[in-house]
């Protein structure tokens, strides 16, 4: 009986073991290669992720099977500061999160989006030139502008769609600049300063590698999708912590089963099965 938990604790960490690999080729083969700031900016949290992996598993298979109990308390102490952490990011994540939505504009299918309307927290981070550079080469990446400015829609079928925020924000000017659709990723300025002198509207550029990338609006279309997506994060977040918590408590069992294992080794020992 009393080894059920430990052989589990074991399986589960030959699971992770065999799973880290992978994760660590994978951020290995993306260093040699990564090209865009976005790429180079991933690769490091991969490879990290992988090894961290790896030493904990390697850390809870050999505790719970070979019965090293100081490896297995290694092991029970980064799973606790590992849910901890999860909790904790969890909440601090619905937090910042919470504040800030689209502006309905009339005539519009899709909305407009400013960066005064997030917790100032996120703002901080999207505002940081560095970070916001990494998230402009991630955005240019994925080709989401590319992608709107080849479909070929009537100036009255574009106002009618429904954009995403990043699609909104970043790929096209605000609303408010007034500028003359010619397709989805191409505008021409009016002439004069018409327009008003909302940094905005001097950010654009038709130069398909600059679209709105620079704008406030993008930032904040950026920080929208993170709302929008933040629930299916916190679904995944909440699974992954009752998960660990299940692990966390067999673990504890394993602890326990060494330490009887080393409290009376004669007693166990006497139905003859290692000796
Ligand atoms: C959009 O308009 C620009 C400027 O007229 C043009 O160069 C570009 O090819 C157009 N894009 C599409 C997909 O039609």
């Amino acid at each position: 009986m009393f080894r059920i938990s430990n052989n589990l604790i074991g399986i589960l960490n030959f699971v992770t073991f065999l799973l880290s690999i992978p994760i660590l080729g994978g951020g290995i083969w993306l260093s040699t290669r990564a090209s865009t700031d976005c790429e180079k900016f991933l690769d490091g949290p991969i490879i990290a992720l992988g090894v961290f992996l790896m030493v904990v598993s390697l850390a809870g298979l050999i505790g719970a099977c070979c019965r090293v109990t100081w490896l297995l308390w290694v092991y029970l102490v980064v799973m606790f500061l590992l849910i901890l952490l999860l909790f904790c990011f969890t909440v601090f994540a619905f937090v910042v999160t919470n504040k800030g939505a689209g502006q309905v504009v009339s005539g519009k299918g899709y909305k407009e989006y400013r960066l005064g309307d997030y917790s100032n927290w996120l703002q901080k981070r999207v505002n940081n030139t560095k970070n916001w550079r990494k998230i402009k080469s991630c955005l240019a990446d994925t080709n989401i502008c590319k992608k709107l400015g080849e479909s070929q829609d009537s100036e009255a079928v574009f106002y009618k769609r429904n954009l995403s925020p990043i699609q909104s924000g970043c790929c096209k000017p605000p609303t408010e600049c007034s500028f003359t659709y010619v397709n989805a990723t191409h505008w021409t300025k009016p002439d004069g300063s018409t327009y008003p002198s909302d940094s905005d509207c001097t950010a654009w550029d038709n130069d398909q590698k600059t679209l709105c990338y620079n704008c406030q609006s993008c930032k904040a279309g950026v920080l929208a999708n993170l709302k929008r997506d933040w629930k299916k994060v916190a679904v995944v977040n909440i699974i992954i912590l009752v998960a660990l918590v299940i692990v966390y408590s067999v673990g504890c069992c394993a602890f326990r089963n060494n330490q009887e294992d080393n409290a009376f080794p004669k007693w166990r020992r006497g139905g003859g099965g290692y000796s």
